[in-house]
């Protein structure tokens, strides 16, 4: 047997690999991957091929359970919700920071430490960037994630194991294999991409070391850090949640917080949690860098996600004066961060001068202003978008937040306005963060005069006057008329979006030109669109420079449609806007349809055998294809050649011990957790689905069984155990 090797970007032919050799490889391979997407965010591979990887690690595990090990990249999710966090002493007090308000208030801390110890005169600091998120202790045991816990009160935390390892930041094993290959000679480029924007000063990137130098963690390691989410994933997921009509988070720690404290591990796995670590809080059995900035790079070298901000002074003069930089800057971290943290760089010494109640000595937090102001409330608008979902918008009077000027700001949904009794005219309290849109936290009841007007929701929608409903199980309010122009525009603008048909040229302001013309009623009218029309619709907005004449425009476009044609049709799914259906469902349902036909043709059941497809999905896409004006829809994107084929169905194997056979799974299996159960029913060819029906052929009986016991007896579905399950396989 010759297997090809892929491993670092490396390709090269190893002979005779056996099952286990192979699947060693693959562990290795995922972990050094996984850390090059989730730590560097330098990928060498793409999203497909790792995908490839980790199925073909699944296969092998599932005929092989006694070789899986808990730092398998398989473990990361899967484990069973627990009834509560058990509590973790932690091996020495986490402690807090004493916060510096100003450059004043800083060198008010340097001259009382410098009397505590002279050395401090001549002593070097570290500055780092503050995150705003949650304090985690992970604990490592001859290299391997044992435990990782909360802050707690400082003494004692919640042990929250299950829930930190699906933070894919988190190295499962360390140090990281591969590290010595990896990131420490292929990756240059990488390095200068993250360093060349913060190039004033040297980097911790400067420091590489020779691959030898790849350090033995101590027998016993505790590291913290801080869990958060970056600010482009919260909106991401906000509006995610918004276009499938679920309640949005408020803020990025609030969310990573509500995250971590999940009783259901899968949850958590679902949100795009991150970390950066920083400090050793208790080693033994091994040695551990003596000053901060190698610490730092040590941490780095043994994998584990650390700043690439973080930067070392010779003085506290140079370090303010780089802090307070970082004011104006500090957008550009992509993060919350509440400040910076200056930190002697030597550790004895930062040790040995103690703390003040929790705060030690040796560091401090150098706070940025709040970027939280007051204004007015002047209206509350509401838009319209793609899926029909009605969203509020505060209209405030002008405010500058941290050196931008401020207009509107979201009010997340209706129910968030009825709870707080965010009143028109009120006086409200606005947070901006990064890049995101700024939101509202609330009204400042103290300042009311009595003339502000408590907000109904529309009963109507503002665009078309159309009907509005609610969905059970959502919190938001839809329009639900196809014909709506607003939702219409958002739809045309999602159709042809990078991620859905791809149509460059195809700006909001053609668009909503050719709407208003009766030209484009549906997105399916782009295929039908004469030259003559575009023309039309070309205004001078889209001539990017005053000598593209619009004939050219029209043909760029009309090409770009063309070629849009073969777009594959994970992209049209993606592109027809089913509430749930983004880009990576789009490509599970086209994998396991292969074609819009199969797929309009699914029922909720079937949706739902396929990975990642709930029954809220799956009934939306039910409902999606069940209406006439959509059916409409594809009758003309048929007519007009838009029917792509999925050459790659995977969809459930026709090989297999339980090849054709459906199985539902109740209670808690001894042998299985809940994903690897689904995982051994497919691997043999089978199917699983979530609830039980006429089309169940087997219901798979765990312990403490719910009420797909008593509905599978009702319907005379044959009832097996475990073990029987297995021997059906072997
Ligand atoms: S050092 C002895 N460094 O800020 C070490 N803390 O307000 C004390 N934090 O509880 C902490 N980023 O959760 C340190 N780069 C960083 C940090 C950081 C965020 C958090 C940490 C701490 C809180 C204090």
């Amino acid at each position: 047997m010759i297997v090809k090797r892929q491993f670092h970007g490396y390709n090269e032919c190893m002979t005779a690999l056996s099952l286990r050799e192979r699947y060693e490889q693959l562990k290795q391979e995922i972990h050094f991957h996984n850390y090059r997407y989730h730590v560097l965010d330098a990928p060498l591979i793409s999203d497909a091929e790792f995908d490839r990887l980790v199925a073909e690690l699944k296969r092998i595990e599932a005929e092989h359970p006694d070789w899986v090990t808990p730092d398998s990249p398989s473990q990361r999710a899967g484990a069973a919700p627990s009834e509560k966090f058990e509590k973790v002493r932690h091996p020495r007090p986490i402690l807090s920071l004493a916060n510096a308000f100003g450059a004043e208030e800083a060198r008010a801390w340097f001259e009382r430490i410098r009397k505590l110890d002279e050395r401090v005169e001549r002593a070097a600091f570290v500055v780092e960037p503050k995150i705003d998120g949650l304090s985690v202790v992970l604990h490592y045991r001859d290299g391997l994630f044992v435990q990782g816990a909360t802050r707690g009160d400082g003494e004692i935390g919640e042990d929250i194991t299950a829930n930190l390892r699906t933070v894919r930041a988190i190295p499962l094993r360390i140090p990281l294999a591969g590290m010595d290959r990896g990131p420490w000679t292929v990756d240059r480029d990488a390095q200068e991409a993250l360093t060349s924007n913060h190039a004033s000063q040297p980097s911790l990137f400067d420091d590489l070391r020779p691959p030898s130098a790849v350090p033995r963690p101590p027998s016993s390691l505790f590291v913290r850090g801080e869990v958060f989410i970056t600010l482009k994933d919260f909106e991401a997921l906000n509006r995610r949640l918004q276009e499938a009509g679920e309640k949005t988070y408020l803020n990025p720690r609030n969310t990573a917080a509500g995250s971590l404290r999940q009783l259901d591990p899968a949850i958590t796995a679902s949100r795009p949690l991150t970390l950066l670590v920083y400090q050793v809080v208790y080693a033994e059995g091994g040695e551990v860098p003596a000053t901060q900035w190698e610490l730092l790079a040590w941490l780095r070298g043994l994998g584990f996600p650390v700043t690439d901000v973080a930067r070392r002074f010779e003085s506290l003069e140079e370090a303010l004066a780089h802090v307070q930089t970082w004011e104006h800057r500090r957008d550009e971290l992509g993060y919350e961060a509440d400040g910076m943290v200056i930190k002697l760089d030597d550790l004895r010494l930062a040790e040995g001068l103690g703390y003040v109640g929790k705060d030690p000595r040796g560091a401090i937090a150098f706070k940025f202003p709040a970027r939280e102001v007051t204004t007015k409330l002047l209206a509350i608008e509401v838009e319209v978008g793609r899926t029909g979902v009605l969203t509020p918008r505060a209209v405030l009077e002008p405010v500058e937040i941290g050196g931008v000027i401020v207009r509107n700001a979201t009010l997340h949904n209706f129910d968030y306005i009825a709870e707080k009794d965010i009143r028109v005219g009120d006086r409200v309290l606005v947070k901006r963060a990064g890049e995101v849109i700024p939101y509202v936290i609330g009204p400042v009841s103290e300042a009311r005069s009595g003339a502000e007007q408590p907000y109904r929701p529309p009963e109507t929608c503002p665009a078309c006057g159309g009907a509005v409903e609610h969905f059970e199980g959502e919190v938001a309010w839809y329009c639900v008329n196809a014909a709506c122009p607003a939702q219409l525009v958002r739809n045309v603008e999602h159709f042809v979006s990078k991620g859905a048909m791809d149509i460059g040229g195809l700006g909001p302001k053609i668009v909503e030109k050719l709407i208003q013309a009766g030209l484009v009623r549906d997105v399916a009218d782009l295929y039908f669109l004469r030259r003559e029309d575009i023309l039309a619709a070309v205004t001078k907005k889209e001539r990017k420079t005053e000598k593209e004449p619009p004939g050219k425009i029209a043909d760029n476009l009309l090409a770009a449609i063309a070629e849009s044609k073969k777009q594959p049709l994970a992209r049209l799914v993606a592109a027809l806007g089913i509430r749930g259906v983004g880009e990576v469902v789009a490509r599970d349902l086209a994998q396991a349809f292969g074609s819009l036909d199969a797929l309009a043709a699914a029922s909720a059941e079937q949706l739902q055998t396929v990975e990642g497809i709930g029954p809220n999905i799956a009934a939306a896409i039910v409902d999606w294809f069940g209406r006439e004006q959509n059916r409409k829809v594809l009758e003309k994107l048929k007519a007009a050649g838009v029917w792509p084929q999925s050459s790659t169905v995977h969809g459930p194997s026709s090989t297999g011990a339980l090849a054709g056979l459906t199985f539902v799974v109740t209670g808690t299996l001894a042998g299985f957790t809940r994903e690897g159960v689904k995982e051994f029913i497919e691997a043999h060819g089978g199917k699983v689905s979530d609830s039980v029906s006429r089309n169940t052929d087997y219901l798979v009986l765990g312990e403490a069984p719910g009420s797909k016991l008593q509905k599978a007896q009702a319907l005379g579905v044959k009832i097996i155990e475990e073990e029987e399950l297995r021997k059906m396989c072997s």
